[in-house]
C-alpha cells in the first residue's frame, strides 16, 4: 500500500505552504479512510524509529519535517497538542483527510512510544535553532532573574559527584571513581581521604553521596553512599548501596560505622546500572536513602525488597518504628517510599519540609516527584517514558494507587542533583529549586509554588553533564562538572543588593 492523501484535500506542506493534491482513485481513498493495516509481506518494525519510518515516513517526511502531510516538529497541533490528543490523533487518524486511523494496527503502548518520538524529535528540532552560549569562565552571563559569572573553583577532579562544605572554609567532594577529597579554602587536597572502603566502579556503580550530619559542627560524623562490592553466596561478585558515616582526622576517615547495609542476597550483580546513592536529613534529623531498583523494573513494587526505593533511618541506623510499612511482615522496615526507578536527586524545601526527589525515567520519561510516606511512584506500571531499543513500555501514565510526578520531562534530560537555594548572592532565587543534568548538560531552575512546579529556565548549559549543584555558605552555588567543581556567583561588576 502505498499512502497517499484522500482526494482533494489541502494538506500543510510545510508550516506555510498549501496545496491541493490531485484526486486518487475512490479504491484507495476508501483503504484510507479504514482503519490502517500493516503493509502486507513486510516484517513487523520493532522499534518506534523503523515504525515511524515504515508507517508513517511517507506522509510525514523522513524526518518528521512533512511531505504530504504536516510537519510533527513544529509544534503546531491542529488537533490538539498534549499527549493523549497526539495519541488520539494516531490512533484515530483523519480518514477525511487522508491519514488513517491507526488505532488497531498499532498497540497503544507503541502509540504512546511514537508521542515520545515525535517529541524527541522536535526538541532535537529546538536545539538545532536553540542557540545557547556556553558560559565562559568571569564573563557575565544573564539569566531570567539574575546576572551571574561562572568560574573554576576547583579543578583537576574526575567525575565529582558530591560536596558538602563541612566548615565555612572546609569541603568534601566525592568522585564516582571512589576516591572523596578534602578541599581547604578552595583548595583541593594533594591526596584522597584515607580509610575509605571499597568501593564497586563498574558500569553506574561508584562512590555516590557525602553528607554531613545536620550536627556535624558538634559530632563531627559525615555520610558516604557507595555501591558495596561483596561475594554472594554462590561466590559471584555482587554489589549494593550501602551507607558508611565516619569522622574525618589528618585526612583519614575514623571511627566508621555502617549506616545502612542490605542484605547479601538482595544484592544484584556488581556493577550495572541504577544504585540511587543519594542521601538527605530532614528537619528532625531522620536520614533518607535512594536506591535504584538496579535494571530490575518490576522489583521496584516489591516492597521485600530494598531496590527501587527510598529507605528512612535514624542517624545511627537504626529502623524508625513508626515508618510506614514497619508492621508489615512482608516489607522491609526502612521502605519509606517505593515504585522508583532510579532517583539520584534529593532535597528537603526549607520552611516547608517537603521532600522532592529527581528520577531517571527510561527513554523519556524523567521525573520530579514530591516524595511522601508510604506512597507508590508507579515504575515500571505507569511511566511517560520507553525502552532505549525504541520499544514500548507501556501506554498506562497513571493509574488508582501510584503517584503522578509533579513534571516530567520527554525527552529524558537525565535529571540528576537537586538543592534549594537559600543564599543570599542571588536574592531571587532564593527558596527555588535547581536540578542537575546529565544528558542535557542543562542547570536547570525550577520554581514550585505549593508543591507544583509554576516555571522552569535553563540558566546555562554547554559546560558538561553536570551532577550536582550544591549551595556553599558563601550564598554562591557550586557546579560539579567533569573534570571542576564550578562556582557560581553574581559578577564582580554587579552590585550585590
Ligand atoms: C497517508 C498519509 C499519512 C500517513 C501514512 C500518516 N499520516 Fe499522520 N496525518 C496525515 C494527514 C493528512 C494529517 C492531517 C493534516 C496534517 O496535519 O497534515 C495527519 C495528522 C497527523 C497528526 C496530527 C497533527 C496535528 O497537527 O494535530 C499526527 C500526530 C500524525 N498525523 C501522526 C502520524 C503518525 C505517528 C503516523 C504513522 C504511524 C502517521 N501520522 C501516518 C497523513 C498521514
Amino acid at each position: 500500500m502505498k499512502p497517499a492523501i484522500a482526494p482533494g484535500v489541502k494538506v500543510r506542506l510545510c508550516s506555510a505552504a498549501v496545496i491541493t493534491l490531485p484526486r486518487v482513485p475512490f479504491a484507495l481513498a476508501l483503504a484510507l479512510a479504514g482503519a490502517a493495516s500493516l503493509p502486507a509481506g513486510q516484517p513487523r518494525p520493532n522499534n518506534v524509529a523503523q515504525r515511524y519510518q515504515q508507517l508513517c515516513a511517507n506522509c510525514h517526511g523522513d524526518k518528521l519535517q512533512g511531505a504530504q502531510a504536516g510537519s510533527l516538529l513544529d509544534d503546531v497541533w491542529t488537533a490538539g497538542a498534549d499527549d493523549a490528543s497526539i495519541e488520539r490523533s494516531i490512533r484515530q487518524g483523519f480518514p477525511e483527510k487522508g491519514m488513517p486511523a491507526w488505532g488497531s494496527a498499532i498497540p497503544d503502548k507503541e502509540i504512546r512510544a511514537m508521542v515520545i518520538y515525535i517529541r524527541e524529535q522536535r526538541a532535537l528540532h529546538a536545539a538545532g535553532q536553540l542557540k545557547f552560549a556556553k558560559p565562559a569562565d568571569f564573563v557575565t552571563a544573564r539569566s531570567q532573574l539574575h546576572e551571574y559569572q561562572v568560574s573554576t573553583w576547583v579543578g583537576g577532579m574526575k567525575e565529582p559527584y558530591s560536596l558538602a562544605f563541612l566548615k565555612p572554609d572546609l569541603a568534601i567532594a566525592t568522585e564516582k571513581r571512589g576516591h572523596a577529597f578534602l578541599i581547604e579554602k578552595g583548595k583541593l587536597a594533594a591526596r584522597p581521604l584515607l580509610g575509605l572502603p571499597a568501593v564497586d566502579t563498574g558500569g553506574q556503580a561508584g562512590l555516590y553521596d557525602v553528607v554531613p550530619h545536620p550536627d556535624h559542627a558538634r559530632n563531627g560524623w559525615v555520610y558516604f553512599a557507595f555501591s558495596d562490592p561483596q561475594r554472594n553466596a554462590k561466590g559471584e561478585a555482587v554489589s549494593l548501596t550501602r551507607v558508611v558515616r565516619g569522622k574525618i582526622k589528618d585526612n583519614t576517615l575514623v571511627e566508621q560505622e555502617t549506616i545502612y547495609q542490605a542484605r547479601t542476597e538482595h544484592y544484584t550483580k556488581a556493577g550495572g546500572v541504577h544504585f540511587g546513592g543519594r542521601l538527605a536529613f530532614d528537619r528532625a534529623g531522620f536520614l533518607y536513602l535512594t536506591i535504584g531498583e538496579r535494571g530490575g523494573k518490576s522489583v521496584a513494587q516489591d516492597l521485600g525488597l530494598p531496590i527501587g526505593k527510598v529507605h528512612r533511618l535514624h542517624d545511627d541506623g537504626r529502623v524508625p518504628a513508626d515508618n510506614p510499612f514497619a508492621k508489615d511482615p512482608k516489607a522491609l522496615a526502612s521502605i519509606w517510599s517505593y515504585g522508583h526507578r532510579n532517583s539520584q536527586g534529593l532535597a528537603f524545601e526549607p520552611g516547608t519540609g517537603r521532600l522532592y526527589s529527581t528520577e531517571h525515567g527510561p527513554r523519556g520519561g524523567d521525573e520530579l516527584n514530591l516524595v511522601e510516606r508510604g506512597r507508590n511512584y508507579g515504575w515500571p506500571v505507569i511511566t511517560y517514558g520507553m525502552d532505549y531499543s525504541g520499544d514500548a513500555i507501556t501506554q498506562i501514565t497513571s493509574q488508582e494507587g501510584m503517584e503522578q510526578p509533579l513534571t516530567y520531562w520527554v525527552p529524558s534530560l537525565a535529571v540528576c542533583g537537586i538543592t534549594f537555594y537559600e543564599g543570599d548572592l542571588f536574592p531571587r532565587w532564593k527558596g527555588q529549586l535547581f536540578l542537575a543534568t546529565l544528558a542535557a548538560q542543562e542547570l536547570r531552575r525550577i520554581e514550585l509554588r505549593d508543591g507544583k512546579v509554576v516555571a522552569q529556565e535553563v540558566v546555562f548549559k554547554e559546560l558538561g553533564r553536570i551532577r550536582h549543584v550544591v549551595p556553599g555558605p558563601d550564598g554562591a552555588l557550586y557546579a560539579l562538572l567533569p573534570e571542576r567543581i564550578a562556582r557560581i556567583a553574581p559578577a564582580a561588576t554587579v552590585a550585590a543588593p
